[in-house]
């Protein structure tokens, strides 16, 4: 069996991949790109944060969202922000001033969340619940720290959804396809809505938004799940090759278009 190297499916599982510092480099890329800025920036406005709420940010890698979101709540309020991986707060810790002194940080696995029921004002995940295989268990395990009237806020691509244009449409057909399917949820963005009304959660809206990648995206998202296709023998070296090619010369002729949908679900626990 040809072993997949490290990529963006496998964030899981940040400390006990082989390349760490991949992932960590490929947050920080794929962070960058505007319709994704812009998405993060949509999640933390639904919250509707007040001065002195208390949020929980699940799945927090860098810890940006967390201390904007702490920015809002003041220093009469609380951020905690969670992630499973020591390296990934790390960063956080790394990147944000201790001075912030209502923002505190936690690792901890988001299936059993370190944290009485009714804590929160507030919850986000953004980019989480595709890595993980029971997103239901993590949506209920989020909703049990909301305090009743809470609002819960959730930002997941639907990568089923990837569109790419370029003139081998089988080709792009089969590696949009199985690159999905190496995501633990390939079609997580368009399940959110029903999982959340599974969690309980009522007064659901859900945004849809298009995230566009430039070349250099389709290199880094794709490019090793290519190799892998291409070693196990799924796509020939010329496939490849030419597949390559022709993207690299749409995008050097400036026609270069690829993107994702990425779903923000918001909702309130109930009173009762
Ligand atoms: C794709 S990153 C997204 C990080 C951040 N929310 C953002 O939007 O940039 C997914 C994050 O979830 C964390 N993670 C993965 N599995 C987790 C789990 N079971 N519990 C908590 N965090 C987890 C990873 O360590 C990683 O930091």
């Amino acid at each position: 069996m040809v072993k997949r190297a490290t990529d963006v499916t496998q964030f899981h599982s940040v400390d006990s991949v082989d390349e760490s510092h991949f992932l960590i480099d490929a947050l920080e890329r794929l962070r960058a790109l505007e319709g994704g800025r812009t998405a993060r920036a949509a999640l933390i406005d639904r919250l509707s944060l007040s001065q002195g709420d208390s949020v929980i940010d699940v799945g927090c890698g860098f810890g940006d969202e967390a201390a904007e979101m702490a920015r809002r709540v003041g220093p009469t309020g609380r951020v905690v922000g969670v992630d499973l991986s020591e390296n990934m707060i790390g960063e956080a810790r790394r990147r944000h001033p201790a001075s912030i002194v209502q923002l505190s940080w936690r690792i901890a696995d988001a299936r059993h969340l370190p944290f009485e029921d009714h804590s929160f004002e507030a919850g986000g995940a953004a980019t989480l619940l595709q890595h993980l295989p029971d997103p239901a268990g993590v949506l209920q395990e989020m909703t049990r720290v909301l305090r009743p009237g809470g609002r819960l806020a959730v930002l997941e691509f639907d990568h089923a959804t990837t569109f790419l244009d370029s003139p081998d449409p089988e080709t792009t057909r089969v590696i949009c396809e199985t690159s999905t399917t190496a995501f633990v949820q390939g079609w997580m963005g368009r399940q959110l809505p029903r999982l959340f009304r599974w969690a309980g959660l009522q007064d659901i809206s859900v945004e849809p938004m298009t995230v566009l990648g430039a070349f250099d995206v389709a290199q880094l998202i794709l490019g090793r799940h290519v190799n892998w296709l291409r070693d196990r023998g799924t796509l020939s070296s010329d496939v490849v090759e030419r597949w390559w090619s022709q993207l690299a010369k749409a995008d050097q002729a400036g026609v270069f278009t690829m993107g994702t949908t990425t779903f923000l679900v918001t909702g309130t626990k109930r009173w009762r």
